[in-house]
Parts: structure tokens; C-alpha cells; sequence
């Protein structure tokens, strides 16, 4: 049996940061409110000439180079975002380009906070089939782009950046295993409101501007999903919740990680947390979450990772991972 393992990591965010007093300036909000409801304390944002792609780029040469590994090794390319470049050429073609590769199957896939399990799952099957090598997997935003920044009920959650993962054939897993789910009745509760079929015009109808959410709503619901998705993890690997050394969740807000933690019995030092840093990233904050743990020495080689998330559709998904 062949396995994927994840053979560097790396990410990128934006030099730009704004913090929650720069917020108090120009929405009516405080710094103690965003912290409170959130665990936020400042958000990256891309500056004008960068794109999903140009972010992508930094965080995938970081993960090759700390793969050891160089573009010419790369076979195949899938990256999660929610906030592509263009409509087409897809943003993992265009990442390919900037890479300077050739060739290889490239692609992106929009499941919007879940866009890196889903990819990691994607790219999974394709290493343990033997069909890919050295798969490059990134999870990328732009949601500066797509907020409403005069909505304090949206503005103060989101951020911009990437994250990348190499993942390599490996005798002994590896990635264990992924789980994926969704479920499109949620489409009302989070949600972007332009699209290319559903039309453009809409954005001089006095239609909302941004990402349009029902927060509280969205809340309960994640909350009460994450906790089934950590049970099926759990159950279908036939472990018990004090083996995992690690959990690596989606960075949207403290309350809703504190409560996957509670959920694992986990004391929140075992873990990771970074949304105070770059708020709500979308697809990149697992990526972004594990390489700065990896990079500052917690994670460590033979550790067992739970990663979760849950996002727009709504999508969710776990990944179970031995570093
Ligand atoms: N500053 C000050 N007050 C605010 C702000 C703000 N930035 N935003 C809203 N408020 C006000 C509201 O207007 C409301 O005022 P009212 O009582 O006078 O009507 C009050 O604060 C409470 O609003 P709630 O929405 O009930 O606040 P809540 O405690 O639920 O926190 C939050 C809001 C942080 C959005 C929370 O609901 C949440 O985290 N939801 C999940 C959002 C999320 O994580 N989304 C992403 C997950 S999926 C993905 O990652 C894409």
C-alpha cells in the first residue's frame, strides 16, 4: 500500500497589515470587540499588483525549498481557492506558469474554507495511485477583494495569504486518511453574492457589496458539524482522541476552535492558532496554521495532526495526518 506524506510546507502572507485599531477608524468597531467575538487582532492584505496566483507562488517555492525539492520535480498541481485571478485561465495554470513549469495536470477548486482539505484529499489519491510524484497542494485568498469593507459585520473577520504543502510517495502514511462533505441547503447563510451565470449586473442593483453572512447562524451550525466531523474521524481510524498530538483547525475564530478543542479534551497548548495574526484566510489558513508550527519547532516529524475546517456551501472536511 502506498501512501502520500507531506514532505515540506511553506506560506506567504502579504506585507500590508491592518490592525483592529486601523478598523476603529474607519467602521464602528472596537479592538476589544473583534478580539472578544473573534480572537482577531490584525488581517494581511494583498497590496494592488498581487493576485491568489502571485501569493500562491511565494508560499509553493517556500514548500519546495523546504521539501528540498525544486520546481522540476513538480508532477501535478491543485490549488483551493475561493478567489481566483481570473475566471480563466484557472489559478493553479497560472501558478504553473509563474513557477515555470510545463505540462503537468494544474488545476483550482473552489469549496471556500475548505479549499485546501478538499485539494489535499484531491492530490492524496492521485500520489497513492502512483500517478503523481511530487504534488504541489495550496490553499490561497484574496477575500480583500470581495469584502465589503463598510460592513463592520463582515470587514473585521477576513484577511489575505497562502499556504502550501509538497506531498511525495511514502511507504508508511502520510496522510491516513481524508474526509469530505457538504451540504448546498446552507447556501443562504455565507455566501458571495456575483458570479458569472448568475450575472455581474447585479452589482448596480444596490445588491450587498461583500461576502454576505448570518454569523450567528453560521456559528451553531459549525460548531455542531465540526464536533460530528472530529466523532467520524475519530471512529473510522479506530483511534482514541488522546492519540492526536496536534490539531490543526481552520482559523476562523477562537470560540469556534476552543470548542473543537473542548470537543478532543484537548488543552488549546496542543492547539495550533494563528487567526489572531491573519484573521479568516479561507483555503489558506490550515496551510498557513501548519507551517508556522512546523517552522517554529512544534510540529515535529511522526506527530499526528487532526486538520478540520468548515466553510461556505456549506463544505467540510478532516484530514488525519502523520507528519
Ligand atoms: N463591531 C462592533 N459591533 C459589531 C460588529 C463589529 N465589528 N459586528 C457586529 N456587531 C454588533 C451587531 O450589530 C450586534 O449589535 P446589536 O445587538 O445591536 O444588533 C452585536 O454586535 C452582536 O452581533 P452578533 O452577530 O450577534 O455577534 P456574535 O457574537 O454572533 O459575533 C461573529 C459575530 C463574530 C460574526 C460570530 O457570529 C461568528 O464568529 N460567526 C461565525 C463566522 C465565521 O466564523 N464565519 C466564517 C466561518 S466559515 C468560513 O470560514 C468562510
Amino acid at each position: 500500500m502506498m501512501y502520500s506524506r507531506m514532505a515540506g510546507t511553506g506560506s506567504y502572507l502579504p506585507e500590508k497589515v491592518v490592525t483592529n485599531a486601523d478598523l476603529e477608524k474607519t467602521v464602528d468597531t472596537t479592538d476589544e470587540w473583534i478580539r472578544s467575538r473573534t480572537g482577531i487582532e490584525r488581517r494581511h492584505i494583498a497590496a494592488d499588483d498581487e493576485t491568489s496566483s502571485s501569493l500562491a507562488e511565494h508560499a509553493a517555492r517556500r514548500a519546495l525549498r523546504s521539501a528540498g525539492l525544486t520546481v522540476d520535480d513538480v508532477d501535478f498541481i491543485v490549488v483551493g481557492t475561493t478567489t481566483p485571478d481570473r475566471i480563466f485561465p484557472n489559478t493553479g495554470t497560472l501558478l504553473q506558469e509563474r513557477l515555470g513549469i510545463h505540462g503537468c495536470p494544474s488545476f483550482a477548486l473552489e469549496t471556500a474554507c475548505s479549499g485546501f482539505i478538499y485539494a489535499l484529499s484531491v492530490a492524496d489519491k492521485y500520489v497513492r495511485l502512483g500517478e503523481a510524484k511530487c504534488a504541489l497542494v495550496v490553499g490561497v485568498e484574496c477575500l480583500s477583494r470581495i469584502t465589503d469593507w463598510s460592513d463592520r459585520g463582515t470587514c473585521v473577520l477576513f484577511g489575505d495569504g497562502a499556504g502550501a504543502v509538497v506531498l511525495t510517495p511514502s511507504v508508511e502514511a502520510g496522510i491516513i486518511n481524508t474526509h469530505l462533505h457538504s451540504d448546498g441547503r446552507y447556501k443562504d447563510l455565507l455566501y458571495y453574492p456575483y458570479g458569472v451565470s448568475d450575472g455581474f449586473d447585479k452589482l448596480k442593483a444596490g445588491a450587498p457589496a461583500g461576502i454576505t453572512m448570518q454569523g450567528n447562524d453560521v456559528f451553531k451550525v459549525a460548531v455542531r458539524t465540526l464536533s460530528r466531523l472530529v466523532d467520524e474521524t475519530l471512529a473510522k481510524n479506530g483511534i482514541d482522541k488522546h492519540q492526536i498530538d496536534w490539531l490543526v483547525p481552520h482559523q476562523a475564530n477562537l470560540r469556534i476552535i476552543r470548542s473543537a478543542a473542548e470537543k478532543l479534551d484537548m488543552p488549546m497548548e496542543k492547539v495550533i492558532v494563528t487567526v489572531q495574526d491573519h484573521g479568516n484566510t479561507s483555503a489558506a489558513s490550515i496551510p498557513l496554521a501548519l507551517d508556522t508550527a512546523v517552522r517554529d519547532g512544534r510540529i515535529r516529524r511522526g506527530q499526528l495532526l487532526l486538520m478540520e475546517t468548515f466553510g461556505g456551501g456549506f463544505t467540510w472536511g478532516s484530514a488525519l495526518v502523520r507528519f
